[in-house]
């Protein structure tokens, strides 16, 4: 893998935090980075529930464009279905340099510690950990069950980097866009990316 991803997996699960979902894939595309979506079921239903029908994944190019100014072609965003077993990042031969999730779900959160592969998003992300890729896991739940954390352990144990959606105020922000900078900002930046969503913290 090359120090600086070129081709980064995102999957979206039925977590809340649509928007720092949206918010990574602009940066990552902004960043000149190939990006593979994979939508969940109910991750499809977050995007729309938290951020309104203009973001359905059928929409998100346009979406994209209006809110960050990014503009994306099918050559920088690939959409696929999470049934989709077959398609080329459920294998390791594909040319993918790292995976995030975001945000993820208590049970896709399961599904990848435990090896699962019962759909795109977790096999891509059992590939990541099979071939020492990096891989993001951004879960969000509270409170958390004995068995939710046990699972954050696993994927932590087998190389995940576990980076709950847990933006900071520090920063002192003002608007959910604040918010959605950070946690993308800190997502880019364990994905190998200069990130300059946020200002670092000079003391
Ligand atoms: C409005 C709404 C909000 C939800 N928020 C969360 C959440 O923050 N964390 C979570 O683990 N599940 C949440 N869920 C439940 C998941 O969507 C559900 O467990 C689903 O089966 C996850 O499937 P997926 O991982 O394939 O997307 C939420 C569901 C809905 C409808």
């Amino acid at each position: 893998m090359s120090d600086k991803p070129l081709r980064v997996v995102v999957g979206i699960t039925g977590a809340s935090g649509a928007l720092y979902a949206v918010r990574t894939v602009a940066a990552l595309l902004t960043a000149s980075v190939r990006v593979d979506l994979v939508v969940s079921d109910f991750g499809r239903r977050l995007l729309t529930e938290e951020l309104g029908t203009e973001a359905a994944v059928d929409r998100l190019v346009a979406y994209l464009a209006a809110r960050y100014g990014v503009v994306a072609g099918t050559e920088a965003l690939a959409v696929h279905r999470n049934r989709d077993l077959g398609a080329a990042i459920a294998s390791g031969t594909s040319p993918c340099d790292a995976m995030v999730i975001v945000p993820c779900s208590m049970k896709t959160l399961a599904g990848v510690a435990h090896g699962l592969s019962r759909n795109l998003i977790e096999r891509a992300a059992d590939v990541a950990l099979k071939e020492r890729r990096r891989l993001v896991i951004v879960p969000r739940e509270t409170p958390m069950s004995l068995p939710q954390l046990r699972n954050m352990v696993l994927c932590a144990e087998a190389g995940a980097h576990v980076l709950p959606a847990m933006p900071a105020f520090y920063q002192r922000p003002t608007t959910l866009d604040d918010l959605a900078d950070f946690m993308a900002g800190k997502i880019v930046s364990c994905l190998g990316l200069e990130q300059d969503l946020f200002p670092a913290w000079d003391g």
